[in-house]
């Protein structure tokens, strides 16, 4: 199977979100065999996007998720709110969330045991600077996000944990990774993940300036179980495209 994940960020309103969920799903219409499709809107639009996919086979997530059940956390959203929404996924730990808002290592471990502990799946983002990549630590840069994230957890019987690999240069650049270097990237976390969650399953997801163009040759590769698509899944035509590149590969796949 391979995954597409749109990241909607702090774009578009409700009625803007309903539309092209409507749009997506017209699109999936009357293809047999599809990529798994999940939708990550505003958390203002999670509701009347929701209504739109239910009894689809889109799932709906959110851009973060909060450490606690409910209190006095101004401006978080907790697990159990977004579970009341039907959002099954959710994105943590974010370059924009790291960078933007300074959360730490340390946070991100926690959202992401608040999300295994009410069911979410969660997206755990990790990927290296510019500075870091030219310096070719990524990889014991990315292994240190993904100890700190990903120790001490635990995993349910059946809960997946999918990581998506996003090196910050690559997002929102128009200059994605190499399908090499993002092979080799994944190779890498799926080793340090297999070795942290021993026996879960894990998904690998590629992110960062994934467009039409480049979907199909990355989604092709058997290491790349997916990828999380920021500013393209906001344009119809362009997302679309990015699902029929799916619809190419899991057909060739279960042919
Ligand atoms: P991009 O963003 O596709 O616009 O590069 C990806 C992301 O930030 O998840």
């Amino acid at each position: 199977m391979k995954h597409i994940i749109g990241n909607w960020k702090m774009n578009l309103g409700v009625r803007e979100s309903a539309a092209l969920a409507r749009g997506v799903l017209r699109g999936m219409r009357g293809k047999d065999i599809t990529p798994h499709v999940v939708l990550c809107p505003a958390f203002t639009a999670l509701s009347e996007v929701h209504k739109v996919v239910a009894r689809s086979r889109v799932d709906l997530g959110a851009q973060n998720i909060g450490t606690e059940r409910q209190g006095a956390f101004t401006g978080e959203v907790s697990p159990v709110m977004l579970e009341d929404v039907h959002a099954s996924f959710v994105i943590i730990g974010h370059s924009e969330r790291r960078q933007i808002f300074g959360e730490s290592d340390e946070l991100v471990h926690d959202r992401l045991m608040a999300a295994l502990q009410s069911k979410l799946t969660p997206i755990l983002c990790v990927g290296e600077t510019d500075h870091v990549r030219k310096a070719g630590d990524q990889e014991s840069f990315v292994t240190g996000q993904l100890q700190s994230a990903l120790a001490g957890l635990t995993i349910g019987q059946h809960q997946t944990v999918m990581i998506a690999y996003e090196p910050i240069w690559a997002i929102g650049t128009g200059h994605p990774a190499t399908v090499d270097d993002a092979i080799a990237m994944h190779k890498h976390i799926r080793t340090v993940a297999e070795g942290l969650l021993p026996g879960t399953d894990i998904v690998i997801l590629y992110g960062g300036s994934v467009t039409a163009d480049n979907a199909y040759e990355l989604l092709r590769e058997p290491e790349i179980d997916g990828v999380l698509v920021g500013g393209a899944s906001i344009r119809l035509q362009e997302f679309g495209e990015i699902i029929d590149a799916g619809v190419d590969v899991v057909t060739a796949q279960e042919a």
